[in-house]
């Protein structure tokens, strides 16, 4: 019985942690892809490349990842760069996503307009809104 109870014990920790390390995966591959959507947009605005026509779709990409990123964040999904503030002080999280997502959509308009003396404002405000929850919850 005692044996039994052990076996039980450690499947369910050993469960419970493949779980958390999957959902660590998944958030970061998540914003691996907004970085890599930035990084592309950042390209084609320093005219690394002259592709100003993927402008508009890699912000809507960026717009709807930006909804896809409330969601990485789940109670118990600690772990990687994460920092324990993000469960500790989660209205200030919380808020920080909703100003990433602002200016995700405002960058989207104005990607769609195709007005660079909106588009470089619009993007600008999205780096700060990743280098001010960076600053704060990642390590
Ligand atoms: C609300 C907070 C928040 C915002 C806003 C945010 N990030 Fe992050 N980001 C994090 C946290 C926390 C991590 C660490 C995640 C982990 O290691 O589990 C991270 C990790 C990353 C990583 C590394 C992923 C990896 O493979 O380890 C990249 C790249 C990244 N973010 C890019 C961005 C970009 C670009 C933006 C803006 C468009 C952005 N992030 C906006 C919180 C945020």
């Amino acid at each position: 019985m005692k044996r039994l109870l052990a076996f039980a014990v450690a499947a369910s920790i050993s469960v419970t942690s493949v779980a958390d390390e999957d959902q660590v995966e998944y958030r970061q591959e998540v914003m691996s892809a907004i970085g890599g959507t930035m990084g592309a947009i950042g390209k084609i605005l320093k005219q690394e490349v002259d592709r100003p026509g993927d402008i508009a779709p890699l912000a809507a990409a960026l717009d709807e990842l930006a909804d896809t990123a409330q969601r990485v964040f789940p109670e118990g999904s600690d772990g990687g760069d994460a920092l324990p503030e993000i469960w500790e002080e989660p209205e200030d999280f919380a808020e920080r996503l909703t100003v990433l997502k602002e200016a995700t959509s405002k960058f989207r308009t104005a990607a769609s307009s195709g007005d660079m003396a909106q588009i470089g404002p619009a993007v600008g405000e999205v780096g700060r809104a990743c280098r001010g929850c960076h600053q704060r919850f990642r390590e």
